[in-house]
């Protein structure tokens, strides 16, 4: 791992965990910056903050009970105070891609539940323009080859270590390349694909974003 990278997540992390307040159910992120904020909320939990939270993986909410922080199911939650999580790429209106991690489909679902949702990254994630990202999709096991076919020669299946990778809901995941130069558009078009149950732009969701570069965070508000 890059150690300045490291430093720059984990100083992001403590500007949005900095934000918790007593009481509040908390939703928590997928991915390697995201570990940092759950390790920072952690130590203010066991410094004696009273909080509950939600997890957006399997992997999180393990490293959260190992934290100390109390996980509840999500199916349980209607609603959550405020989500942070980390992402792909962000741009200066805080519209976001994110899924490297494979998390998007649960991420986006805690993102819309939340009445705050603050994304955490280095500044090697910040972009002037979303671009030609790659946008990872979720796709229902049973409608592999046909959605394939819909999204086009870009698309390619992730693998994991055992064959094609699986979400934690035992998804398929499509990575993509698409002309973003209508990113609304895009995302619309994805989402009236039957078999397509996520992806990973994130253009209504995101509230803020603490982006720390050497050091230094700047603070974006939507
Ligand atoms: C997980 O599915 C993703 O959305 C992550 O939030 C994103 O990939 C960022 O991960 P890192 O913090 O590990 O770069």
């Amino acid at each position: 791992a890059d150690l300045n990278f490291d430093a720059d997540k984990r100083a992001a992390a403590i500007a949005a965990v900095a934000e918790v307040r007593a009481d509040m159910l908390v939703g928590l992120g997928t991915g390697t910056t995201a570990a940092f904020a759950i390790r920072a909320l952690g130590e203010r939990v066991a410094a004696g903050l009273a909080i509950r939270a939600v997890a957006t993986s399997q992997n999180s909410a393990a490293l959260a009970r190992e934290c100390g922080i109390a996980v509840i199911d999500f199916a349980d939650v209607a609603h959550v105070d405020l989500t942070i999580d980390g992402a792909d790429a962000i741009d200066p209106h805080c519209r976001a891609i994110k899924g490297a991690g494979g998390a998007m489909l649960r991420e986006k679902v805690v993102a819309t539940a939340s009445r705050r949702m603050i994304v955490i990254a280095d500044g090697s994630k910040q972009v002037q323009t979303l671009g030609t990202a790659r946008v990872p999709v979720e796709v229902l096991p049973f409608a592999r080859s046909s959605v394939l076919a819909v999204l086009g020669e870009s698309a390619t299946l992730r693998m994991g270590t055992d064959g094609l990778y699986r979400t934690d809901s035992g998804n398929l995941i499509a990575d993509c390349r698409f002309d973003l130069s209508d990113l609304e558009a895009t995302a619309r078009w994805l989402e009236s694909i039957p078999g397509v149950l996520g992806h990973g732009l994130f253009l209504d969701e995101v509230d803020a974003a603490y982006i720390a570069t050497a050091g230094v965070v700047t603070r974006l508000e939507r």
